[in-house]
């Protein structure tokens, strides 16, 4: 049994990249936000707006444990906050695990967030313009967590196939 864990801040593409990887090695993906979704028949928004971030962390760990000790194999896409909370952290270095950081640059991350932040109640509140301060700081803040990663593949400047292909090239 083995959990391939993609990870990195929002909009890094661990979702589309975990799908297309999926294809590829014939591992079924799962997406912990998806899991959370289906547990508390919330969204991930309304969660938030109805318990708080403290609460949304703690059943982003509970579950993202239930995922880990599944015993199918699997690709497991994080949320962006997952590495940074509770001991997640440590979990990414555990027996039949491979963690990898997809790691994009501040200018790649505001270029997709740019319109993509209504399902994101972190980001959600932020103009254009205080939107470059916030991922970066937050960036510099969660960079430790990301780092904590067995791989780390940069995507700037990459189609989603390419980066695929580089994941395949260091599971083998
Ligand atoms: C979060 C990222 C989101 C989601 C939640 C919190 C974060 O997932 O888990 O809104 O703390 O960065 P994505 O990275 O898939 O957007």
């Amino acid at each position: 049994m083995k959990k391939i864990i993609l990870l990195g801040y929002m909009g890094c593409g661990k979702s589309t990249i975990a799908n297309k990887l999926s294809k590829i090695i014939q591992f079924p993906f799962v997406d912990l936000d998806e899991k959370i979704v289906e547990k508390m028949n919330l969204s991930i928004n309304a969660i938030f707006e109805k318990h708080g971030e403290i609460y949304f962390r703690k059943v982003e760990h509970e579950v993202f444990i239930e995922l880990l000790n599944a015993p199918e194999s699997c690709i497991i896409g994080l949320g962006g906050g997952t590495p940074c909370y509770a001991n997640n952290h440590e979990l990414l270095k555990g027996d039949n695990v491979v963690s990898i950081y997809l790691k994009a640059s501040i200018e790649t991350l505001l270029n997709r967030l740019a319109f993509n932040v209504s399902k994101r109640p972190l980001i959600a509140d932020k103009s254009p313009e205080d939107m470059k301060e916030f991922i970066a700081k937050h960036l510099f803040d969660r960079s430790f967590y990301y780092n904590q990663a067995q791989y780390k593949v940069v995507v700037d400047g990459k189609t989603i196939d390419q980066t695929a292909q580089d994941i395949v090239a260091l599971l083998a």
